[in-house]
């Protein structure tokens, strides 16, 4: 596949996305379902995180028996059993909004592991890892598969919070601190790293008035995209007092598709493990000018176009729908 990517005619890149889906997460497969120009989608790698292990992949397969991509291979990751309550709050008792989508078949379980280190294998040096919840898996790859760190192009993280506060404590947003060690290990692991934290994500509030661009679709993808998100404004808004939602995890997709709409800088950035009140803080040393400023070890996106993005996913996500209409 070839695409113009900022203007430059490139290949789209093999991608595996590693997800928890929850409502946001399935935007962000949507987007890249919905951007073949820039991302080949070879696998979804699933993990505990928003909602138990065993319900973030039946929804993968749930959300790709709807869009017609029961081809992608998903595996079934590590992390939460058990259901994390704020999140169920957050993304609904069935983690995806309670639009009750159905499952057909007993999908057969792939470890996301073996998966994950398969298809590093297979796209050697191309692989881009897209991981929009808890790390759990991705340090496992690293681990069991150490081949793996030479394979991988780069990773593309949603998680942290580098210059605000975090979202389940004041200093640790919610993928980091559910696994920081997991976490900790993927910092240090010297591939390429780019990390989308709060600070990002927190700049594109999709209002409720953009929604009505879908109003249209009759298709059941299209009625499914509104109560996904109807279901989160009205969750964000009894949780957070908010107008509208924050869809953190596309803007880690975006980051593939449209790289200018974020604000990066590399910085040496850590996870700590121990702290009784810090545990799980991303905490980078931004100390510029300094001689005593530690060597980079990722990139981080300090910024974000909330706006551009927005722009982008509607687009994006509106034409991807409109595929579906008779
Ligand atoms: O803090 C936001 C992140 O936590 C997103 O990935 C969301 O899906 C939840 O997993
Ligand atoms: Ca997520």
């Amino acid at each position: 596949m070839v695409s113009e990517v900022g203007g430059n005619i490139g290949l789209a890149v093999p991608v595996v996305l590693d997800t928890d889906p929850g409502i946001d997460d399935a935007v962000a497969l949507m987007l890249a379902l919905a951007s073949p120009g820039e991302i080949d989608l070879v696998g979804i790698s699933t993990v505990g995180g928003n909602i138990g292990r065993q319900g973030t992949f039946e929804n993968a397969h749930r959300l790709l028996q709807l869009f017609g991509r029961e081809g992608v291979p998903v595996g079934f990751g590590w992390g939460v059993e058990a259901d994390t309550p704020a999140a169920r709050h957050i993304h609904g008792m069935d983690g995806l909004g309670e639009t009750g989508l159905p499952l057909s078949g007993e999908p057969e379980k792939i470890p996301s592991v073996e998966l994950m280190a398969r298809l590093a294998a297979a796209h050697a040096g191309r692989l881009n890892l897209v991981a929009v919840g808890p790390l759990t898996n991705v340090a496992a790859l690293l681990r069991e598969f150490p081949e793996s760190k030479g394979q991988i192009s780069r990773i593309v993280v949603m998680g942290g919070a580098v210059k605000r506060s975090g979202n389940v404590t004041p200093s640790a947003e919610f993928n980091i601190y559910k696994d920081p060690e997991s976490a900790a290990e993927v910092f240090a692991s010297g591939i390429p790293l780019l990390l989308v934290p709060l600070d990002a994500t927190l700049k594109a509030l999709f209002p409720p008035g953009r929604l009505a661009r879908f109003d249209s679709l009759r298709s059941p993808q299209g009625e499914f995209f509104r109560r996904l998100l109807r279901f989160h404004f009205k969750a964000s808004k009894e949780a957070l007092s908010l107008e509208g939602s924050f869809l953190h995890d596309p803007l880690a997709v975006a980051a593939l598709i449209a790289p200018e709409l974020l604000k990066c800088e590399p910085v040496h950035c850590v996870v700590e493990t121990r702290g009784e009140w810090t545990r799980g803080m991303t905490l980078c040393d931004f100390r510029h000018g300094s001689k005593k400023r530690k060597t980079p070890n990722i990139e981080v996106a300090v910024d974000a176009d909330g706006e551009g993005f927005l722009d982008l996913l509607c687009e994006r996500l509106m034409a991807f729908l409109s595929n579906f209409e008779d």
